[in-house]
Formats: structure tokens, C-alpha cells, sequence
């Protein structure tokens, strides 16, 4: 296939572009070098495959980006928990916008095959056991509740602690944040496209991506980057809350085999996929992973917070294990020790 990547010279992109190139697809990229991922450093694509250094709230450089594609792959976004409101307008403009310019141009160009990066933030705090009112959606957190050590979100009728569970892709939407918000509403304008253009769109809902190539050092980057480039520094991985809060972190380059395997096999209608390795960890634990592969200080646990954080967020991706034959290869183990040792740049990696 002719496969339009946008968001391509990213983190996952690159890893993306890779496994692309790998099984015989014709690539070409559209990307705008963001400032503050690239940092004005320039990116080349590998030999073969055609760049175009453009943003996607560009509609005619969409028009000229999905020239003689059959298919669209759309990473490219503002990621990040947003640090504060005032990231509102631009969370709002890159990826809602961004994604209503490109679905746009699908439709004008005849496109018909969509698979969209989202992300499971967009569940909030999932679902959860309570012991007398069953499966509940938690509460939110308030600040007098965290500020005073109570970190868990509590049942919303009766307010006893919860048991997490595994949120499968029927979970209903509850973003949390400036970021949540616009994977939320790429995936309504997804649907939206599909319904009226009769175009299959996959909704890859990812989960903690982690390994070589991360964005460091910028206040959006993910929490094993930080840790990690503390530790390097020989400095003590700062972990917040009581450090018990899951995440399932994924191996980036698992990522790619679904996104791609979504790319060539779904075909009818809006399915959407959770991708997680399937194995809890608690942030906690991801820290003492990462100091003892670096040899560094034990992680000191804060009692700070953020407020667009949730508590516990983890995947069921048996959907996309039963229907695309995907499983994650890398182990947490072995990824977090590659990523304690992995060079900073994606361009070590020989991925561009
Ligand atoms: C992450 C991604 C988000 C993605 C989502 C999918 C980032 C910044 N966010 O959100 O794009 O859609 O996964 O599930 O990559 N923490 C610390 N110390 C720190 C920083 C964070 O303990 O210095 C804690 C946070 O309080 C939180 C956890 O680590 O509990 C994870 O934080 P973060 O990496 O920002 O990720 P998510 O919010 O899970």
C-alpha cells in the first residue's frame, strides 16, 4: 500500500516508519518538525521514503500530502498531560483541529482507510469494584483529598475504596485532561468521517509507550523518560503520590505491529483497540526497575501530585490480541534495562 504517515519523524512515528518500510509499504511522511519536540534540529528520511515538512491544519498541504495514498496513519499530535489550562488552545488547535483538517482532505481525496493514534487517557479513571455497588466509574480526586495523602479515587456512591480493573474499549469516555480531551474528540471527528464517507477507521488506544528515542527533558515528557534522565544525571527518580499508582508500559516498539497490523487488516466500519502489554506496574516499581538497571539511587517516593493525573489506568487488549493476532514481545524487564542504556537520540538508533 501507499501509506500517508503523518507525525512520522516522532518518537513512535519513527519506530512506526520502520516497520512500515519493513513489510513493503511506500511511505511518505508528513510531518511539521515541531519546535518543541525537534527543537529546530532538522530530520531526514531513510532512502525511499518522500517528506513533507508540513502541519496538518494545512489543507492544501493535506491535499498534496495524500496524493496516490490508499491509506492514512495519524500519530501526529501535541502529546503530553498539558502542564497547565493555558495549554488548552493549542491541545485544541493541533489535535482537534489538526485531525478535522486531515479527515477533511480524506474525504475530498477518496481515502478510505484511517488508523488513528489514541490513547487510553481518554478512559480517565476507567472503571473500578466497589464492594456494594459493583463496577463504578471513580470518582474524581479532589485536591483536599490528595494534598492530604488519600490518593485513591473513591466509589461515587458511597465513597469506599475501589478495586481497578482492566478497562476493556467499551468503557465510556471521561477525559481528565487538556490532552484526553483532544484524543476524545479526534476519535468523534474519526467517526464522523467514517459514517458519512463509509471509511474504516481503527482507533489504536495507546498505553504507556516507553523505550529508546523518548522525549526527554521537557515538562510532557513520560514518566520513564524523567526518571531515567534523573538517574543518569545521579539523581533519585522522584516518584509521586504513594508511588502505588498502575500504568501498563508498553514497549514502543510493540506499538508499531499493532498500528500497522490495524493498517492492513481492518477494513469495515470504527473498531477501537487497547494497546498494553496486558501486565500492570506500579509507577513505583517502573522507578526501582530503571535505578537498579542504572546502578542509581532508590527512587524517594514525594507524596506530590498532579491534578490531571488519574490513579490507576490499565488495559484489556484481548480485542486486539483476538482480532489481529497481535501480542507484545518485549518484557518490562528487558525494556526498561534497554532504555536505562539507550542513547538519547532516536538518530543513534539508526532509525533515520
Ligand atoms: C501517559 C502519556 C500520555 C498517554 C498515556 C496513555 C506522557 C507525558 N503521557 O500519560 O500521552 O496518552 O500515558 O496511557 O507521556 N509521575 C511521577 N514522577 C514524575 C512524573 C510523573 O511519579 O516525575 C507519575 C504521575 O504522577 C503518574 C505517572 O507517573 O501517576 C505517569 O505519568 P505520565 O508519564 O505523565 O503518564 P500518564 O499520565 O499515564
Amino acid at each position: 500500500m501507499h501509506v500517508l504517515l503523518t507525525g512520522g519523524a516522532g518518537f513512535i512515528g519513527q519506530h512506526t516508519l520502520a516497520v512500515l518500510l519493513e513489510r513493503g509499504h511506500a511511505v511518505r511522511v508528513m510531518d511539521s518538525l515541531r519546535a518543541d519536540v525537534h527543537h529546530g534540529k532538522p530530520w531526514a528520511p531513510p532512502a525511499g521514503v518522500e517528506l513533507q515538512i508540513a502541519d496538518v491544519r494545512d489543507a492544501a498541504a493535506c491535499d498534496r500530502a495524500l496524493t496516490g495514498v490508499d491509506a492514512v496513519i495519524h500519530l501526529a499530535a501535541k502529546v503530553g498531560l498539558g502542564v497547565d489550562v493555558q495549554d488548552l488552545p493549542d491541545y485544541a488547535s493541533s489535535n482537534d483541529v489538526g485531525a478535522a483538517m486531515l479527515f477533511a482532505a480524506m474525504a475530498r481525496a477518496c481515502i478510505g482507510r484511517l488508523t488513528l493514534a489514541s490513547s487510553m487517557v481518554v478512559y480517565g479513571e476507567g472503571l473500578a469494584l466497589c464492594p456494594q455497588h459493583g463496577l463504578v466509574p471513580p470518582a474524581p480526586r479532589l485536591e483536599a483529598s490528595l494534598a492530604a495523602g488519600d490518593f485513591e479515587p473513591p466509589c461515587p456512591h458511597c465513597g469506599q475504596r475501589l478495586t481497578a480493573q482492566l478497562v476493556a474499549e467499551n468503557t465510556p469516555f471521561d477525559p481528565r485532561n487538556a490532552y484526553a480531551s483532544s484524543k476524545v474528540a479526534q476519535e468523534f471527528y474519526a467517526q464522523n468521517w467514517s459514517r458519512v464517507t463509509g471509511g474504516s477507521a481503527a482507533m489504536m488506544r495507546y498505553h504507556n509507550v516507553y523505550g529508546p528515542g523518548m522525549p526527554r527533558d521537557t515538562p510532557y515528557a513520560g514518566v520513564a523518560a524523567i526518571f531515567t534522565s534523573a538517574l543518569r544525571r545521579g539523581e533519585a527518580p522522584r516518584v509521586f503520590e504513594d508511588g502505588g499508582q498502575r500504568r501498563d508500559f508498553i514497549h514502543v516498539r510493540d506499538i508499531p505491529a499493532a498500528t500497522v497490523d490495524a493498517c492492513e487488516q481492518h477494513r469495515a466500519g470504527v473498531a477501537a483497540f487497547n494497546v498494553g502489554s496486558g501486565t500492570p506496574r506500579t509507577v513505583g516499581q517502573m522507578a526501582q526497575a530503571l535505578a537498579t538497571a542504572l546502578a542509581g539511587p532508590a527512587p524517594v517516593v514525594t507524596g506530590g501530585y498532579r491534578l490531571g493525573d488519574v490513579r490507576h489506568i490499565t488495559a484489556d487488549s484481548r480485542h486486539l490480541r483476538e482480532a489481529l493476532g497481535w501480542a507484545p514481545r518485549i518484557a518490562f524487564e528487558d525494556g526498561m534495562r534497554e532504555l536505562a542504556h539507550a542513547p538519547a537520540d532516536l538518530r543513534s538508533l539508526g532509525l533515520s
